[in-house]
């Protein structure tokens, strides 16, 4: 009892660290080993919007899971290949995820590129994706292309990223119909929120029409920066829009980013004692203790 109120006490007068999205800060514990592995859980990093850290995201998150032991699968399915060269593969003349696309007898396997990161395997995609859409539009249950091709792999893998475009096309849906969740990554700046109603909008209708059970994992806000008024702001309107469903961790603003990916890391590599390392370290941590990964 006497610790309860010295807790709530502690609360009060500010000893228990407020995190940036206004709840008390967690570091959320480590998670488990696992006994073994699969099947994998599919998520899907999607904001139409250009710029805002998907790939950053899927990159870095992909390799703290995999530091926690897990089987980690990224997913480039965005024809720009930018989650590919941020892991250092050169995509020019190996198969990619267009070829599973088009070709559903194709074993998938062989598409797989395995990365310098232990757990961390990738399906790469490069500018071919870009026609993909056009060859899908005839196919029959187009919209789950991607699903029918991943099924075959998620026995191998606890986790299955996939790295969308900017943009709420064919290949999104394809996307948001293989996945168990969704994590929409926000740039904490002016327009943060214009756009997002569509997004949700189309995830409503995939959950229609498509995918009943996928679930909104959670909003993430990056490139946040702790020193502007500015970016507290947006991340006080993104928590009154979303709620709960803001994840407790926030990714700040660094050069740390675009230099990693310069050297083909993840920065969980490359620094990995910068803070921006240790922030997905956390998100890792976060989505393991949401239930959002295995
Ligand atoms: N937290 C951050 N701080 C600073 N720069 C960042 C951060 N996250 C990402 N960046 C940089 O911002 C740019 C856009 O990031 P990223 O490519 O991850 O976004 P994206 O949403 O995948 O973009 P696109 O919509 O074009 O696919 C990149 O140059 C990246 O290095
Ligand atoms: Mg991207």
């Amino acid at each position: 009892m006497a610790g309860k109120a010295q807790a709530a006490t502690k609360a009060a007068t500010g000893d228990t660290p407020i995190g940036p999205t206004g709840r008390p800060y967690q570091g959320f514990p480590t998670p488990p080993k696992l006994d073994g592995h699969g099947p994998a859980r599919i998520i899907a990093l999607c904001n139409q919007k250009g710029g805002v850290g998907k790939t950053t995201t899927t990159i870095n998150l992909a390799a703290a899971l995999a530091g926690y032991g897990r089987k980690v699968l990224a997913v480039d399915f965005d024809p720009q290949g930018a989650l590919s060269a941020g892991l250092g593969i050169q995509t020019h003349d190996i198969p990619t995820i267009y070829d599973l696309l088009l070709d559903g007898k194709r074993d998938p396997h062989e598409v797989i590129v395995h990365t310098r990161v232990d757990n961390l395997d990738v399906i790469p995609a490069n500018i071919d994706l870009s026609a993909a859409e056009v060859h899908l539009v005839n196919e029959v249950a187009r919209e789950q292309t991607l699903s029918r091709a991943l099924r075959k792999l998620t026995g191998d893998y606890d986790v299955i990223l996939i790295d969308c475009q900017p943009s709420l096309g064919l290949l999104t849906v394809n996307a948001l119909t293989a996945s168990h969740g969704v994590v929409i990554p926000l740039e904490c700046e002016f327009f943060a929120l214009r756009g997002v109603a569509m997004l949700i909008e189309t995830i409503d209708k995939v959950r229609d029409r498509l995918n009943p059970t996928i679930t909104l994992d959670g909003v993430l806000a990056t490139m946040y920066d702790a020193r502007t008024l500015h970016s507290r702001e947006v991340l006080e309107r993104v928590v009154d829009a979303f709620g709960d469903d803001v994840l407790e961790t926030v990714i700040g603003r660094t050069v740390k980013f675009p230099d990693a990916s310069v050297s083909g890391m993840p920065i969980t590599e490359f620094a990995p004692e910068h803070a921006a390392a240790q922030a997905y370290l956390r998100l890792a941590r976060e989505l393991v203790a949401r239930g959002a990964v295995a």
